[in-house]
């Protein structure tokens, strides 16, 4: 599995469970609470338990340093922190202005975090609801956090908070190594080389020891070592390096790396300078001792490992030494210099299984063959420079052609990512359509950039518009609630519940033409969404509308509503109960061939296409098409819900606009994005991407690997049309004539796209094949 190549810290951005719940109540604690309704549980983002946050005891004062504590359980990559205020559904007004953090690895040593310009402080919020993002520069690595608010006059305040990042898979704990230098090269500004980040001990022997930094922060430093990524710092930051005569006659920099426990290393990697023209090489070769336990002598036996100095390249490049395996809680390298000088910006190790490191980028060079095997290289170096200019070719013949074949290039490029059918060079495909990975949570830091591109457009529009909802207008029949015998809880969302529950008498009270599957018992299982009775008026008011467009429709493949509770709080609407839960979930635990012909998955896209060919035909805009609001029932029958958006547990599916609705961007069509248009054209367009989820069994987002934003600068291509737009690629599994039935559905002018009629007409017969 290849990793890409770029700064690890805009990758590993995964919420790490405040919002969701993975991190437990008992991880979350603090220095003091309030009351037990702003106890440190509380303390979660987008939540509103309790009385809505966590908060401190009394008025805050500026010398007060109360600290609310997160436990992540593990070693983690720690890139972003987000929080918010105390909003309690409109009635709490705390917030935290500013804040810092410390952090400790072990729980017992702890460490102040300042950025790499020296400040702890970091801004917060400046209301109650809005979350605020700060990016962690450097990066945190540690597994627990305190989250310490700051104050400059005496205040209340109250905090709702998320992390960001990924697992620490290095199990790095701390290295040490000799302080770095300073260097004059004449001519230019003084560059230093101290490990400016390093938060460990700054001992009188001119060693670092018990800490990490730079090394470690994931950021590698450029070809020309006077130049940083930074801003506002000195040349030479990213590097920490070393003169060889500074460290005596010994010719080597020795460093030791302390692991969490013992591991099985398979290789380490260097990332060095290498720009000889200043004095600067990596290193000529490294020997490794390996330390089964932390007290316990180095074993006798060391890995040495020759590197092939390279005269001809200056680029900074990842040296990879194979570790050969070997054990240990604790390793000791020694790096020998090839020049005057040697810097590193990052050292990473590769341990136990084949796991591979999100957080590592892809090392680009220097992996040298064996001593003395010159002449296989210079071979290896003219094939590759052959192939190079064949590719130079290709492209270059490819945009020639794509430009005569503007259009047909998206159904190429797809095939040369994953599925086959076509030719295989289409180098002019872009790597997002090749990526196959986990959906990512990305933390929300560009939103607000966003809102230009979103302007005011009324997303939350409901379809019908419903001016005055009176009991009159729900055609569904008051059913006694007490006749609702609770069995479990199926779902919740932001305002309400979704129940399993016996409804005794169902049949009898439905009567003739009852829709229930069992008419022999006298109760029957039924799904029973129940707004929660504090649930603000818009909410209720949505529950309502909801109610009324269900009630409307009839069809054998729309979830139907049976019965309503309406007359006293809190509202219920009673549906039929679907065992199989809804598509996605189904499709993602489930193999091809093992229990899914291709023809079961062709007969769910039929059904689909069915119900919505029964919306269409009332004018229906269902505007949340997708798998997870398809539902099953025990024989597989699908039946289409959700007209009421209750969305918790596919939250990365939507895309939030700070105060705002949540759209889900990965279906929706470019003309809804872009102008808040939605149709049945629209709609189509999101059958377009259903079928492709289920085509490819759910085990992937749409889009996997485009950041939300990058989904809606994709749609700025779709409405541009220059042939720039990225589409879907054709999952294996897939016939080509559906996968052109897929990208009809996607066609920039709505006219173009195919009726859901049209599309039931196409699907159907290839079921019954
Ligand atoms: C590193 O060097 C810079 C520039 O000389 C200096 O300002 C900074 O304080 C040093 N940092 C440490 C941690 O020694
Ligand atoms: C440092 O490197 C220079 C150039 O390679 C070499 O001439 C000198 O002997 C080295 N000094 C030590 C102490 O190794
Ligand atoms: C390696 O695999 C074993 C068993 O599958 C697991 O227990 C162990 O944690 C894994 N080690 C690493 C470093 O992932």
């Amino acid at each position: 599995e290849k990793v890409i190549s770029v700064d690890p810290s805009s990758h590993c951005r995964y919420a790490l469970g405040m919002e969701d719940g993975r991190i437990k109540d008992d991880d979350i604690t603090a220095s003091s609470h309030w009351y037990e309704t702003t106890g440190p549980q509380y303390a979660r983002l987008n939540r509103e338990e309790g009385d809505g946050a966590w908060c401190p005891e009394g008025q805050l004062e500026p010398s007060d340093s109360q600290y609310l504590q997160v436990d992540l359980g593990r070693l983690t990559f720690l890139t972003v922190v987000g929080t918010q205020g105390r909003y309690a559904r409109n009635s709490g007004n705390e917030f935290a202005r500013a804040y810092r953090l410390n952090y400790s690895r072990d729980g017992l040593l702890w460490k102040s975090w300042r950025n790499r310009l020296g400040n702890a402080v970091m801004e917060g919020n400046k209301n109650a609801y809005a979350s605020v993002i700060n990016d962690l520069h450097p990066p945190i690595i540690t597994r627990y956090i305190r989250l310490i608010p700051v104050t400059r006059v005496s205040t209340t305040v109250c905090m709702r908070v998320e992390l960001y990042g990924c697992p620490w898979e290095d199990g790095l704990i701390s290295y040490s190594s000799p302080e770095g230098q300073p260097m004059n090269p004449p001519g230019y500004p003084i560059a230093s080389f101290n490990d400016s980040t390093y938060d460990g001990a700054h001992e009188r022997s001119r060693r670092l020891f018990g800490g990490m930094g730079q090394l470690t922060d994931g950021v590698i430093g450029l070809d020309d070592f006077l130049q940083t990524r930074q801003y506002h710092v000195w040349p030479g930051y990213d590097y920490l390096g070393w003169r060889n005569d500074s460290l005596g006659t010994q010719g080597y920099v020795e460093m030791e790396f302390v692991f969490d426990r013992r591991r099985n290393f398979t290789s380490m990697k260097v990332h060095s300078n290498n720009m000889f023209s200043r004095g600067v090489k990596i290193f000529s070769s490294v020997s490794c001792w390996f330390k089964p336990r932390l007290i316990a002598g180095w074993e006798v036996e060391s890995v040495a490992f020759k590197t092939v100095l390279d005269d001809r390249n200056p680029s900074a490049r990842y040296v990879t030494v194979p570790l050969n395996r070997r054990t240990a809680k604790s390793i000791r390298c020694r790096f020998y210099f090839a020049d005057i000088w040697m810097m590193f910006s990052e050292i990473s190790f590769q341990s136990g299984n084949k796991s591979t490191h999100t957080h590592v980028p892809n090392p680009s060079t220097s992996e040298p063959p064996d001593d003395g095997n010159t002449p296989i290289l210079i071979g290896c170096l003219v094939t590759i420079i052959l192939l190079l200019v064949i590719i130079i070719f290709l492209i270059l013949w490819c945009q020639y052609v794509c430009k005569v074949l503007e259009k047909h290039l998206f159904l190429l490029c797809p095939t040369a990512c994953g599925g086959g059918y076509a030719e295989p060079d289409v180098t002019q495909c872009t790597p997002h359509q090749c990526f196959h990975s986990n959906a990512p949570h990305y933390a929300e830091t560009d939103i607000v950039r966003l809102q230009g591109v979103t302007g005011s457009n009324m997303y939350a529009v409901p379809a019908l518009t419903v001016d005055s909802l009176t009991r009159k207008d729900i055609s569904a029949a008051e059913f006694p609630r007490q006749h609702l015998i609770f069995r479990e809880k199926l779902g919740e969302g932001q305002f309400g519940e979704v129940h399993l529950c016996e409804a005794e008498g169902l049949p009898e009270f439905l009567g003739e033409g009852s829709p229930l599957p069992d008419r022999d018992g006298r109760s029957v299982l039924v799904a029973v969404k129940q707004l929660r009775a504090d649930a603000t008026s818009q909410a209720r008011n949505d529950f309502l509308k909801e109610i009324k467009i269900m009630s409307r429709l009839n069809d054998p493949n729309i979830i139907r509503l049976l019965c309503v509770c309406v007359s006293s709080d809190p509202l219920c609407m009673v549906t039929e109960y679907m065992e199989n839960g809804d598509l996605n979930m189904f499709l993602s635990q489930r193999e091809i061939e093992s229990t899914l012909t291709l023809s079961d998955l062709l007969h769910m896209s039929v059904q689909i296409s069915s119900g919505m060919k029964y919306l269409a035909s009332l004018n229906f805009v269902h505007r949340d098409l997708a798998t997870r609001n398809c539902l099953l029932d025990r024989r597989l029958t699908i039946k289409i819900a959700d007209f009421g958006m209750s969305r918790n547990l596919y939250s990365s599916d939507y895309y939030r606009i700070q105060g705002r609705a949540v759209l889900p961007i990965r279906w929706m069509a470019w003309e809804s994005i872009l102008l808040g248009k939605f149709t049945t054209a629209s709609d189509v367009w999101a059958f377009g991407v259903t079928l492709w989820e289920i085509f490819t069994l759910c085990k992937e987002q749409p889009y996997s690997l485009l950041s939300d934003e990058q989904v809606i600068e994709n749609t700025g291509e779709f409405f541009r049309n220059q042939g720039r737009q990225i589409f879907l690629y054709g999952p294996p599994l897939c016939p080509p004539s559906l996968f052109e039935l897929m990208m009809r559905c996607w066609s920039r002018d709505l006219a173009d796209r195919p009726t859901f009629e049209g599309l039931y007409q196409a699907l159907r017969p290839h079921v019954n094949q």
